[in-house]
């Protein structure tokens, strides 16, 4: 079997400037540092989880500076919100796949319900999105989750799964095998509700069949699935029991670093 590495993402939204931003790293440094003390005094392994923040455009370069300072050593990776699907030319405020992976992108984040309420993005987009970020060689994060209209339509999994059909369809195999789906129900996006963790264990199973049944056993056995929607250090440690589930996707909760560090650390 395939030991897929847990990780966990700090998507920031439209939150902290740079300054704030270089604020944010010294302190999740220290808690950080924190942790790995307190987690080595009880034995644990914690350096095997994978860690990123997804701060704003502005932010990226004083995070990518601070991210490679070996005396802090925060062990950080980063990444971007949102890209064009375009390459280059007269697209007057969007950026390109090749600027984010320039300035050393692991990751994009595509998709997300805020992009897909409050801007003309569609899943038609999303697709090409998906493939000008694997081949600029960084790692697509592609959100999907239903509406609570749509849950209560009991249309909820269903409604998330149309979604990655759709965004995953120019992929081989060899791509889809390096991205990375968060399950997002919409109505648990800043709302301190979260799905019971059975709920949350089954939807990541169905995604996890449907890309056995369209890429193939090998495919689905490496693909990470995350969740994400209100997780904090009081819930984290439930919904990673559960099977299946690879890490988590955190808006609210990742802006305070102590708290990000600590449901780093509970995904361990
Ligand atoms: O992308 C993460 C996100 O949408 C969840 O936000 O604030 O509920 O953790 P939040």
């Amino acid at each position: 079997t395939v030991k897929r590495r847990p990780m966990v993402i700090g998507n920031w939204k439209m939150n902290l400037d740079h300054v704030q931003a270089r604020q944010w790293l010294l302190e999740y440094a220290s808690s950080n540092t924190a942790w790995q003390h307190r987690m080595e005094d009880a034995d644990v392994v914690v350096n095997h989880v994978e860690i990123g923040v997804l701060p704003s455009f502005t932010s990226l370069l004083a995070i990518r500076d601070m991210a490679r300072d070996t005396t802090l050593d925060p062990e950080l990776f980063f990444g971007a919100q949102n890209v064009s699907e375009l390459d280059a030319g007269a697209y007057t405020g969007d950026i390109s796949a090749q600027m984010l992976a320039a300035l050393g992108c692991r990751y994009v984040l595509l998709g997300h319900s805020e992009q897909r309420r409050y801007h003309p993005e569609d899943d038609d987009k999303i697709d090409r999105k998906m493939r000008v970020v694997l081949d600029r060689g960084m790692t697509p994060i592609v959100c999907i989750g239903e509406t609570k209209l749509g849950r209560e339509d009991g249309i909820g999994i269903d409604y998330a799964l149309n979604q990655l059909v759709s965004a995953v369809r120019l992929l081989s195999g060899e791509d889809m095998s390096r991205v990375i789906v968060a399950y997002e129900p919409v109505w648990s996006i800043g709302t301190g509700m979260t799905p019971d963790p059975s709920v949350i264990e089954s939807a990541l199973a169905d995604i996890r069949d449907f890309i056995n049944a369209t890429f193939g056993a090998d495919v689905a056995a490496k693909v990470r699935i995350l969740y994400g929607g209100s997780v904090n250090p009081g819930n984290a440690a439930e919904i990673i029991r559960r099977y299946g589930v690879d890490g988590f996707l955190v808006g609210g909760a990742s802006l305070d670093p102590a708290k990000f560090a600590e449901i780093c650390h509970l995904a361990a």
